[in-house]
């Protein structure tokens, strides 16, 4: 009976592995399913665990059993056990059910058990909820932009939220108030759209620390191009142009439900970019929140134009003292990275450090690109202070890095292109919640730090 199999992990050294399979290899013995693993197991190993064990999960046709404690035990000093949990939860988790599905038909829906000791409970539980939030991106990733609109957008979050509505500040901007506001980047970009912009903001202050983190979402909930219309092929997915904003949210969520003591607040443009007689065109010159003018070169370049004052606000009215974004940015990153690593860039060496590291313990792989002048020349104006793209195809992706930051007011800046990991196979993959819950979770500066007390 397949139903009572059990996956199980094991050293690769235990005698039971008599066909000398490798690290993150299986193999079968009397209805238990081994998985391989090692006691030198790196912390920078967790990416491709997360990466292999989700995709043997994907494979299963039936329900089985996990053995959690077997794989908690591979922990070292490096290696710690909530990342192996985290992992571990959010791999199981991922193919039991479709997050959206209008199938009237055949859909697949499994239910692993996990088999967890008393003494790790809590730490389960804490896992459980971000694959919970990884699960509501997907599924706000996956719905259809003729429903996942900027106002359903908005009317998801509020709902998520509501068991938690004393924790948390959520305050939604109109066109009236954007208008109001100056924001006339985001204005630009809404103006083709029959539907309205919003601006939404999520407000989680449970530390005691000066320091606050803006976690900024592209919140595009779908890219036709505009004026400067993608040809058919391009456009077809850009439903999961929201995917940064989804993914901002759901790590708050993540971060609220399992009580983490840090301060972040998460801010999501949320828009169509759309073609009309109305639309921003190409040549036009919008005056952006922070002041600076931009020319439209192409109304497809419309992320960074929603980000720009999203991160000036970050700035300057939320006062944070780090900003990172998200954002599926640039159809250039598939020629960099691939599919496979999320872009990142960081205005300081240091916060790379510990991004870097966190990602490691979230199970994502991330890789670091560079900002440079060289990579900016090209957005010169002979009529604003810069314009939003050009034709020069060179280092596109870091290009619109570069952009972004002149927006940020010099605070320390991490940025994240995931145009090309946030959906694969047509499914969102809630990627960096991870990454990013454990770093708010991690690195915000208690009140104690600064005085080098040692607690
Ligand atoms: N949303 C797209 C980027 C994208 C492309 C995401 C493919 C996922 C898959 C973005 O708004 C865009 O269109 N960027 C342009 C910029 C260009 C006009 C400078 C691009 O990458 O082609
Ligand atoms: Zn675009
Ligand atoms: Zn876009």
């Amino acid at each position: 009976m397949e139903d009572n199999k059990m996956l199980k992990a094991i050293d690769l050294n235990d005698s039971l592995n008599s066909e000398n399979k490798k690290v993150f290899e299986t193999f079968e013995k009397e209805n238990v399913i081994y998985f391989v693993l090692a006691k030198d197991l790196k912390n920078a190993d967790m990416p491709l665990f997360y990466e292999t064990i989700k995709t043997f999960f994907q494979k299963l046709t039936k329900s089985i059993k996990v053995d959690v404690d077997s794989f908690i035990s591979f922990a070292n000093k490096d290696l710690r056990r909530c990342s192996i949990m985290t992992n571990l939860v959010t791999a199981m988790r991922f193919w039991e059910k479709d997050p959206f599905t209008l199938k009237t038909k055949d859909v697949k829906e499994l239910k692993h058990e996990a088999i967890v000791d008393e003494s790790l409970r809590f730490m389960y539980e804490k896992a459980q909820t971000i694959a919970e939030s990884q699960f509501f991106c997907r599924r706000l990733q996956d719905t259809p932009s003729d429903i996942m609109t900027p106002i359903k957008f908005v009317e998801e979050v509020q709902e998520l939220f509501k068991p938690f509505e004393s924790k948390v500040k959520i305050s939604v901007m109109d066109k009236k108030q954007l208008e109001e506001k100056g924001m006339n980047l985001i204005l630009a970009v809404n103006k083709g759209s029959s539907i309205e912009p919003r601006l939404l903001t999520i407000e989680y202050r449970n530390s005691d620390s000066e320091e606050l983190f803006a976690y900024v979402g592209k919140g595009i909930t779908f890219d036709s191009g505009g004026m400067s219309l993608k040809p058919s092929s391009a456009m077809k997915w850009m439903k999961f142009d929201m995917s940064g904003a989804a993914i901002v949210a759901s790590t708050l969520y993540a971060l609220v439900k399992n009580e983490i003591e840090t301060n972040v607040v998460a801010v999501m443009p949320l828009t169509e970019n759309m073609l009309s007689p109305n639309a921003v065109r190409p040549d036009d010159i919008v005056k952006s929140y922070s002041g600076l003018t931009v020319e439209i070169d192409n109304t497809d370049a419309e992320g960074r134009l929603i980000l720009a004052d999203a991160l000036t606000y970050a700035a300057r009215d939320l006062k944070a003292t780090k900003i990172f974004d998200v954002a599926t940015l640039t159809g250039a990153m598939i020629f960099s990275l691939g599919d496979t690593f999320s872009g990142c860039w960081a205005t300081s060496d240091e916060d790379w450090k510990n991004v870097r590291t966190t990602s490691h313990w979230a199970g994502e792989f991330i890789w670091r690109l560079p900002f440079h002048d060289d990579f900016i020349k090209p957005l010169k104006s002979d009529f604003a202070d810069l314009k939003n793209s050009s034709n020069d195809r060179k280092a596109g992706s870091s290009r619109a890095a570069c952009f972004l930051k002149e927006f940020t007011d010099g605070v320390n800046y991490i940025h994240f292109d995931v145009a090309a990991t946030a959906d694969k196979n047509d499914r969102g993959q809630g990627v960096m919640i991870k990454t990013l819950y454990r770093f708010a979770k991690e690195h915000i500066k208690k009140e104690c730090d600064k005085h080098h007390c040692g607690c």
